[in-house]
């Protein structure tokens, strides 16, 4: 298409030349004829002067046409040197200088009695006019200048204008405006003199540039889960920028839902609306999958009940305390005892679940996700163990009344089952072998978080006293 139009132009253009050039010709070679037709028919005109006219037209359109190809050649080379289309505000620029140039130098040698020069200056009312009717006109000209040397955006960024939002793709920057084609395929014309003036909003083409999609969750889905979810769905939605992962975060406690934003940075701006439309696709297959629900505006009535489980509930907790080790001498009817008696509490990553040094009274059982067991050292926490799913803790402190040994921190999405001193008594009277059991455990992690040997040794003895100090505690015989 562009070669058939680039062959016609040559073809126009070669046309044009060989007429002019012919008239020229013609107007030499008939000069006398011409004059004296004119001098018998146009009695007052000077016919030298009409003859004179003609010549400047003709020698003017030829050198219209040698500017125009002049123009084609010289750009033309610096698009195959560069790669890249110079600015048509900058060949517009060559074009009006080399056309004046040539015309200022034809008419001084057809009309060499007339004196350019003071015709322009001494004509106050044509620069009063001509300064009037290019007000606008010369306004664009010089903001359009300022844009080039500016360059704060090229063809090809996506930019948004002014209070009217003009948005899209920049298709040319020209002596009078910028073109842009807006994301419904429609091109918008705005003024180098508006465009100064308004602020411009530019997402350039080589740069990773972000966008924000909004959604929301009811407030029973778990954040780190829905976080989890939304960035491993969107990462992989074509033209999502593989160079930095999407982040996803809560932006709001809202009236209906957690309202949440995902961020990402996309490969190809220019196409974000289509980007943002599969995100948000994504977003809605991955909930389907993962049992997530968007939020709708509700009003939940919410009738306060302790946070036990209790009733239908107490299934999977029997399961999980039925699991775990030192539980396992209890009958079932123990075990289910103590499941009603169990708290349930969910801890995001990075939370503390219990502070080395507060004191407790109550020992808890990891029911989904694992915690790290935390000394501080030298003001920097150290890991000393990691407790999964079945595991349990915190019954250092409320065996022996001692105040917490360790932090322990949530690793992940944790939900743990809080057993207090009531609920424990009533297991150990019914189980007095348990307490036997337990010191040992309790020894054995004592030895655990010692920082020497010595230090070792010194544990060892104290908890030879260990097994009559819970009895103490827990007023057991
Ligand atoms: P408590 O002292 O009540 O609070 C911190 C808890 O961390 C502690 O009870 C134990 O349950 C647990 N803990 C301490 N040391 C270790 C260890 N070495 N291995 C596993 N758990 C531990």
């Amino acid at each position: 298409m562009k070669r058939t139009q680039s062959k016609n132009k040559a073809v126009l253009f070669l046309v044009a030349t060989a007429v002019v050039v012919l008239a020229l010709y013609l107007v030499f070679r008939f000069e006398p004829q011409l004059k004296d037709l004119l001098g018998s028919r146009m009695a007052g005109i000077q016919p030298g002067t009409i003859t004179g006219v003609l010549k400047l037209a003709l020698f003017a359109t030829l050198a219209y046409l040698l500017v125009r190809a002049l123009n084609v050649a010289i750009f033309g080379l610096v698009r195959l040197r560069r790669g890249f289309d110079a600015p048509t505000l900058v060949r517009n620029i060559f074009s009006i200088i080399a056309f004046s140039a040539l015309f200022i130098l034809i008419f001084t040698r057809i009309f060499p009695d007339v004196n350019l020069g003071a015709l322009f200056t001494t004509s106050a009312i044509f620069g009063v006019i001509l300064g009037l009717a290019l007000q606008d006109t010369l306004g664009n000209f010089f903001a359009g200048i300022s844009l080039q040397a500016d360059r704060p955006f090229q063809v090809g960024d996506v930019i948004t204008v002014g209070s009217h939002q003009h948005t899209g793709v920049v298709e040319e920057i020209t002596w009078r405006a910028i073109k842009i084609r807006t994301f419904q395929n429609h091109v918008v014309l705005i003024s180098n003199s508006t465009a100064a003036k308004e602020p411009i909003e530019v997402s350039p083409r080589d740069n990773l540039n972000a966008r924000l999609v909004l959604f929301n969750t009811l407030y029973t889905d778990s954040p780190a889960k829905t976080i989890h979810v939304v960035r491993e769905a969107v990462r992989e939605a074509d033209n999502v920028s593989q160079k930095i992962t999407p982040i996803v975060r809560i932006r709001n406690m809202g009236e209906s839902g957690v309202d949440y934003e995902v961020k990402y940075w996309l490969e190809d701006y220019a196409k974000y609306n289509d980007t943002d439309a599969l995100v948000r696709q994504r977003i809605w297959y991955a909930f389907r999958r993962n049992d997530l629900s968007f939020a709708y505006p509700t009003r939940t009535l919410l009738v306060e009940r302790r946070p036990k489980v209790s009733g239908g509930d107490a299934a999977p907790i029997v399961e999980r305390l039925a699991a775990v080790d030192i539980f396992a001498p209890l009958s079932t009817e123990e075990t289910t005892m103590l499941a009603q008696a169990a708290t349930s509490h969910v801890f995001a990553p990075g939370e503390t679940v219990i502070r080395a040094g507060d004191p407790g009274s109550s020992m808890f059982v990891v029911h989904n996700g694992r915690v790290a067991v935390q000394l501080t050292e030298n003001g920097r926490p150290r890991t000393v163990a990691t407790l999964s799913e079945g595991a349990f803790f915190g019954e250092m402190a409320l065996f022996t009344g001692e105040p917490r040994t360790a932090s322990i921190v949530a690793l992940e999405e944790t939900e743990v089952l809080e057993i207090g001193h009531q609920a424990m008594k009533l297991v150990f009277d019914a189980n007095p072998d348990l307490v036997e059991s337990l010191s040992h455990i309790i020894t054995e992690r004592l030895q655990g978080l010692a920082a020497s040997e010595d230090q070792r040794a010194t544990d060892m003895d104290k908890s030879a006293g260990l097994l009559s100090s819970i009895k103490r505690f827990f007023g057991l015989s």
